[in-house]
């Protein structure tokens, strides 16, 4: 259950969403508390990454509007994807943390989005920034029947998934670092996480988690990587509801698909879409170094390397991959 505490600052930042100016008298008569308690609240927006000024005589505005997340349309736009359970939180620590705590009373295609997270988590065991209301963090649950044996290639097929879920917006240039993180012009724009339990025979539970920069605000800082976001990357306006909705569903539609027929389906786009090919690459595997030139994947998802040893095949596990 929200805090009184959340609940209230999410009404705030609701009322100042629309990039408006609101009065400190406004705001304390809308949400029935004094203009000091708004005042302590707006100091603790930025926590959030929220940025808001202040101008004496105007009141409080954030620097940009927020195009926040709404269960209703998400469900109006999701119509016809069966057994939709969805639900939206307001903040979390992170979305693949919070799925792991409800696992056991989840079906498979459950999914999970937040505004902001405290403690969003990457790959490599590495932080996710998380400002409300900037990006999409979602996760969904999904239920394998066949054990770890059924898992092969599902984190490329996801890469797929949202690569293509980003073409169906028109969205130029998108290409897949392996194993599937997000590319626009050489900038980070996505990444994808999956946590697995299992059990050898008895099915795995999975957790996929994905974070995709919608408008991050230019100054967002922690991020040590080149990123770009999807406001800069397309022409038209993309509301977070549509495109969320637009995931959800390819989700749905693509996780079916690998469930009966593995990665096969999937190896043609993500050789199409692959940053690496033909290019010089360096592959991290703990203190291990190897370079070569990217030559693509190979049926089961592992990433060919050509090397002064000739062409070696590398699994996944704990493998970054960056260009050389
Ligand atoms: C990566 O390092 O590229 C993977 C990033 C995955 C981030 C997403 S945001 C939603 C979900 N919850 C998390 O804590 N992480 C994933």
């Amino acid at each position: 259950m929200k805090s009184s505490v959340e609940a209230l600052r999410s009404q705030l930042i609701s009322i100042l969403a629309d990039g408006e100016f609101h009065s400190g008298q406004e705001l304390g008569l809308q949400l029935a508390v004094s203009r000091a308690t708004i005042s302590n609240h707006i100091k603790a927006l930025g926590t959030l990454g929220l940025d808001v000024h202040r101008v004496t005589g105007k009141g409080y505005k954030l620097a940009a509007p927020l195009n926040l997340l709404c269960k209703h349309n998400l469900q109006r736009l999701l119509v016809d994807t069966p057994f939709l359970d969805i639900e939206i939180l307001n903040v979390t620590d992170s979305t693949n943390a919070y799925v792991k705590t409800k696992m056991p009373e989840l079906s498979s295609g459950y999914v999970c989005l937040a505004e902001a997270q405290t403690a969003g988590k990457g790959r490599h065991g590495r932080p996710w920034v998380s400002p409300y209301g900037a990006s999409l963090y979602m996760s969904m649950y999904w239920h394998f029947a066949g054990g770890y044996a059924a898992l092969g290639g599902l984190s490329l097929a996801v890469g797929v998934i949202v690569a293509e879920t980003l073409q169906q917006f028109d969205i130029e240039n998108v290409q897949l670092k392996w194993p599937n993180d997000i590319y626009i012009h050489n900038k980070k724009l996505a990444g994808v996480l999956i946590e697995v339990e299992g059990h050898m025979e008895a099915g795995c539970d999975c957790i996929l988690g994905i974070g995709l920069n919608m408008a991050l605000p230019p100054a967002t800082a922690g991020i040590d990587q080149p990123w770009i976001d999807l406001a800069s990357a397309s022409s038209e306006v993309i509301d977070r509801n549509v495109f969320s909705a637009a995931l959800i569903a390819h989700l749905h539609t693509g996780l079916k698909c690998f469930e009966t027929a593995g990665l096969s389906p999937f190896i043609d786009t993500w050789r199409a879409l692959d940053l690496y090919a033909e290019k010089p690459v360096k592959l991290i595997l703990g203190k291990r170094e190897i370079q070569g030139i990217g030559k693509g994947i190979d049926s089961n998802g592992a990433i060919k390397v050509l090397t002064d040893s000739g062409l070696e095949v590398f699994h996944g596990g704990e493998i970054s991959v960056r260009s050389n």
